[in-house]
């Protein structure tokens, strides 16, 4: 496991932390496999009943690296690629994984770093975290199956706002919103996220499973064919020259003008 995705097991639960901090935990493909290994290892081991999912630094994640982003749309293309990719290996398990996943927001939260949330269980935010989905802005579209659970989870209208106009909204917003269960102080955020986990560790297991079962699985199959869909477009606007446009903007540090793509 890369040193970015520090693993520790204590009373059922194991922690993934996010351990990028002077790039805002952007997750490059080691740490989303990293994250990957770490949820299979949940699903398999039966000493594991809680993931938790924290972060160091003063972010949560700004997203996917763009680095990394501006590698996949330049390698050679190929068509099963993005189903073997680390990043959609990490969706997938988040999707499916059977036991409880909770989650400690702190500070920004970007991209995927607010798409994951939707398949926890249970995700609190510490009072300045910021919540933002910019993929458009970045010529993409959303992945984690949130085209499908955001609409159904706060409607149409709010998800526009932040699916298509890429809106950022604070903590007590998410919070109304339905996309955290609770904000608390900053300082008080790992240890509120660690005790919720601790507790559902603590719990009757085969309770909890079948709890989780009957309030995610009735929506799999449309999940898991909605995120597959995403994941097809998405691979093909990496290629694009709006991307292409978005990525060099934001390593030169300016705006990007989509005005001349067709
Ligand atoms: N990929 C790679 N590096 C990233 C990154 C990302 N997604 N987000 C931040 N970084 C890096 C910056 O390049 C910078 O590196 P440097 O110190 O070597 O220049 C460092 O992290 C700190 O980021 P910086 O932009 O200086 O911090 P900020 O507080 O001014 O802004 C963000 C933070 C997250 C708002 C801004 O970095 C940003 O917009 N990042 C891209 C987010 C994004 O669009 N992610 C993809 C979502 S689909």
């Amino acid at each position: 496991m890369t040193e970015m995705i520090q693993r520790s097991l204590e009373n059922g639960v194991l922690t993934l932390t996010m351990n990028r901090p002077d790039k805002k935990n952007a997750l490059t493909e080691a740490m989303y496999a990293a994250l990957a290994d770490g949820l299979e290892e949940a699903e398999r081991d039966p000493q594991i009943r809680v993931t938790l999912i924290l972060a160091n630094g003063d972010a949560f994640t700004a997203g996917n690296d763009m680095g990394d982003f501006a590698a996949r749309g330049s390698a050679d293309p190929k068509p099963q690629s993005n189903e073997t990719h680390p990043t959609t290996r990490f969706l997938q398990n988040l999707a499916t994984i059977r036991k409880p996943l909770v989650a400690g927001v702190n500070g920004l939260a970007v991209g995927v770093g607010v798409t994951m949330l939707l398949h926890c269980d249970l995700a609190f935010a510490g009072k300045s975290a910021t919540f933002a989905m910019p993929f458009v802005n970045l010529g993409l579209v959303p992945e984690a199956g949130s085209t499908f659970l955001l609409p159904r989870l706060i409607g149409q209208q709010k998800s526009a706002q932040l699916l298509l106009l890429g809106k950022k909204i604070d903590a007590d917003k998410a919070e109304a919103l339905g996309l955290v269960a609770e904000v608390v102080s900053d300082d008080k955020l790992r240890e509120t996220a660690t005790a919720a986990a601790h507790e559902l560790a603590a719990k009757a297991p085969n309770a909890v499973l079948a709890t989780k079962a009957l309030l995610r699985d009735g929506d799999r199959d449309t999940v898991m064919s909605q995120m597959k869909e995403e994941g097809e477009i998405f691979a093909a606007q990496l290629r694009s020259a709006e991307v292409k446009e978005a990525i060099s903007a934001f390593f030169e540090k300016r705006k990007p003008d989509f005005s001349k793509v067709s």
